[in-house]
């Protein structure tokens, strides 16, 4: 085995590197991304190997290299040469963000190709796959060939990741939460880009957002980590261009799967929420400022919600349909205890609010309820006499008492 052969690929050697701040050799984390599958590197060197990394730090040459050793631990996609641009957006995730829904098919009838792979909701922010779920047979589980085919009929697919695209980083996301060395810069990077990477994604836009309900709680953080993900794309041959985006109150006008697909509806109708619609906008200008016009005007004339129905059936899905779990919850109406001005409406307790009703989950695999949910009837700044609602809770017997104590932190009403 060349870790045998080589005394700087043994476990303690590439352990010594980093922990002494020496930079990882490319043979080094080859070493260490096949010998964690293999499990010739154990559980706690390599638990070691990812503190030092956060607490040492790694160049963005060894960044690239890290990424590249994940990506080729598992298969990368090939989509056929000669269509349009394959394009991508990523989300550091946030509350009531449904922006992919949109993207995707508005991207698509652009005449961009959007191989879109997505997850799923964990904690506070939900999941774009829980999300397409609302929708009555729609699948998130296309094979490869399902996937090539959507991509040549409509333009777009949305689906979840498979074991095969970059199996190392189930592995070391894994071990990250485990070990509290999630918030490294470089390892965020290397995650986040060999899923796209081996997606065979060729021009990202990533949403980098900060704020209470987000990943990054201050910009400073989201900018290094937006400058790390341009640099590390470009060494890797990405065009990857990162917005920064408040997340300290949710996105648009709903929080929860079926009511969040119903908003993208409206937004990729030409209506919605203005800031939904204006930020899906500021996202495709940053892929390309010639787009941004077409983009508004495929929005208006019915081109993006004509991608998005044939992005729907061609997943099997039924774009008429009423949304799953709309009629099976009740209403109830959150009013404003005194006159005043909105000056706060919290995206972290709203999302955990909307989790704990059902729409998200606590723990990696447990169900979601497509009904549940939060509807925002006022904006921050916004004036209220008291009595006037102010939210509208999907809810049934799960979770309403959490739910109302967190909506009741999350609103602030004071003077202007
Ligand atoms: N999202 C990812 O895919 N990976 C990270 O490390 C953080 C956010």
């Amino acid at each position: 085995m060349a870790a045998a052969a080589d005394p700087q690929l043994l476990p303690q050697a590439i352990l010594a590197t980093k922990r002494e701040g020496g930079a990882w050799s490319r043979a080094q984390l080859g070493a260490l991304v096949q010998g964690g599958l293999s499990a010739a590197i154990s559980r706690p060197q390599l638990g070691a190997a990812l503190a030092f990394a956060l607490c040492r730090g790694m160049s963005d040459e060894e960044t690239v290299g890290l990424t590249e050793e994940m990506v080729n631990s598992g298969r990368r996609l090939r989509w056929p040469a000669g269509g349009g641009p394959l394009c991508d957006k990523h989300s550091t995730g946030g509350v009531g963000d449904k922006v992919s829904l949109v993207l995707a098919p508005l991207w698509a009838s652009l005449g961009l190709r959007v191989p879109m792979i997505s997850g799923r909701g964990l904690g506070h922010t939900g999941g774009t796959l829980d999300k397409l779920e609302a929708i009555s047979g729609l699948r998130v589980d296309l094979n490869e060939a399902e996937a090539a085919r959507c991509l040549d009929s409509v333009g777009c697919f949305i689906t979840g990741q498979t074991g095969a695209l970059a199996p190392a980083d189930g592995l070391l996301y894994a071990l990250r939460d485990e070990t509290g060395t999630v918030p490294s810069i470089p390892l965020i990077t290397a995650s986040i880009l060999s899923k796209k990477a081996a997606a065979g994604v060729e021009r990202l836009v990533m949403d980098v957002k900060y704020g209470s309900g987000a990943f990054m709680r201050t910009d400073a953080e989201a900018t290094a980590l937006a400058e790390s993900l341009e640099r590390v794309g470009a060494g890797l041959g990405m065009q990857v261009r990162c917005a920064l985006t408040p997340m300290s109150t949710p996105l648009g006008r709903t929080i929860g799967n079926a009511l969040e697909v119903r908003e993208a509806v409206e937004t990729l109708a030409g209506g919605g929420d203005p800031a939904l619609r204006a930020l899906t906008l500021r996202l495709t200008a940053a892929l390309d400022p010639a787009l941004e016009a077409p983009a508004a005007a495929a929005l208006d004339d019915g081109r993006a919600l004509a991608a998005w129905r044939g992005m729907v059936r061609a997943q099997g899905g039924d774009p008429d349909a009423p949304l799953r779990g709309l009629d099976a919850v009740k209403q109830s109406l959150v009013r404003a205890p005194a006159d005043g001005y909105l000056r706060r409406l919290d995206a972290l307790p709203l999302g955990q609010a909307a989790a704990a009703l059902g729409a998200g989950r606590a723990v990696a695999g447990a169900p979601v309820h497509p009904g549940v949910g939060l509807e925002l009837l006022v904006v921050e700044g916004e004036a209220l006499s008291a009595g006037q609602p102010i939210l509208r809770v999907w809810h049934d017997e799960v979770g309403l008492e959490v739910a109302q104590s967190l909506i009741a932190q999350a609103v602030e009403i004071g003077p202007r």
